[in-house]
């Protein structure tokens, strides 16, 4: 699956240890998206992703550590949801919102009172941040490795592209530990306020959390704490995209004027002239999120002017995969 941890790929995260120690940025690979990580306790460093992805500083970020032992340093209490919910889930695609401690900086948070807390699964950036916390479980917060606003990166080549290394880009290094497994971005649940809610949904599903906590874990509310994967559009590709729930090949030949990209479920059997790029949809939930951004950038480049994408189920195990195309099909202007 991921590329095993060898001498070559253990100098590589040698060296991503090193860039990030020093104050540098590095795109780092996890199990769900590519990360634009820096070292948490470092105002700097951490203020310059803000600026590399062209995000506004008072939106939170992610810090990723090696596991529940780490939470203590990043959390001003523990709850026993937060140490079920770790014992489950990590590491793995799951994110918690608690109370942060005096140790997380206010530029890591946006200027709010609680903390989003991670420990990934991919080989590779676990071994880098054991390699990298030290005594005090040093953390790496990491956003999204992608200008704010566009497709998320699920291989090291969609960072390239996007952000790329300095001088011509803007990054120190990339580490490139693969495609990512899980391809949409965590779940993440707050557990800061008086009942548990998520606040963006991924492959660890409600019913995955609910099974653990024994307690209903609705969507939050509008007056949930920020979250940028919670505006209207977002991850959005520069090409007008179009969820179609009704007849792909009927929208086709309604849109015959335009040249189309399209993804639905046997897309590549279509033969309509004005289609430029047909990808078939995959039928299974994991393969369809694994495959989504890498999807959405192929139809992007391909020069339609409109790309239709076929609607997957509206079952709940589908949440993650139907949040992302809304918003990926969501009116700019909404934002
Ligand atoms: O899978 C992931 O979570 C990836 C990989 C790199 O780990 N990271 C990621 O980061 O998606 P980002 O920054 O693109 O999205 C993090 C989300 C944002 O929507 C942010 O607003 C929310 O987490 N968030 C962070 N801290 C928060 C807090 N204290 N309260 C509420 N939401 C928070
Ligand atoms: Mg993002």
């Amino acid at each position: 699956m991921y590329p095993t941890i060898d001498e070559s790929a253990r100098a590589q995260i040698r060296k991503a240890s090193d860039v990030l120690a020093a104050g540098g940025l590095v795109a780092i690979p996890t199990e769900t998206v590519y990360g634009l990580a820096a070292d948490a306790d470092n105002r700097d460093a951490v203020l310059a992703t803000f600026a590399v992805k062209g995000r506004p500083t008072n939106h939170p970020l992610i810090v990723h550590v090696t596991g529940l032992e780490a939470l203590y340093d990043w959390v001003k209490v523990v709850p026993p949801e937060a140490v079920k919910l770790a014992q489950a889930f990590w590491p793995g695609p799951l994110t918690m919102v608690l109370p942060k401690s005096d140790r997380c900086g206010d530029f890591v948070t946006g200027g709010q009172d609680s903390v989003a807390v991670r420990a990934p699964a991919h080989p590779w950036i676990r071994e880098l941040l054991l390699s990298f916390e030290g005594k005090t479980h040093k953390g790496l917060t990491a956003p999204s490795a992608n200008t704010f606003g566009r497709i998320s990166p699920t291989s090291a080549k969609h960072v390239a592209d996007d952000l790329g290394v300095k001088p011509q880009g803007k990054l120190d290094y990339i580490l490139d530990g693969g495609v990512c497994d899980v391809g949409v971005e965590s779940t993440i649940i707050n557990l800061s306020g008086k009942r548990p809610e998520i606040l963006r949904h991924g492959v660890i599903t409600r019913a995955m959390l609910e099974n653990v906590l024994g307690v209903p874990v609705p969507d939050a509310g509008s007056d949930a704490p920020r979250a940028s994967g919670r505006l209207k559009s977002h991850y959005a590709p520069q090409t007008g995209t179009e969820i179609v729930a009704g007849s792909i090949a009927a929208r086709i030949e309604e849109l015959a004027d335009k040249k189309l990209a399209v993804m639905a479920p046997g897309a590549s059997g279509i033969k309509a002239q004005n289609v430029v790029l047909a990808i078939d949809a995959p039928e299974n939930v994991r393969d369809y999120a694994h495959a989504l951004y890498e999807n959405l950038h192929r139809l992007d480049a391909a020069g339609a002017d409109k790309i239709l994408v076929a609607q997957p189920p509206q079952t709940s195990d589908w949440a993650a995969v139907n949040d992302r195309l809304g918003r990926a099909a969501a009116d700019k202007n909404a934002k």
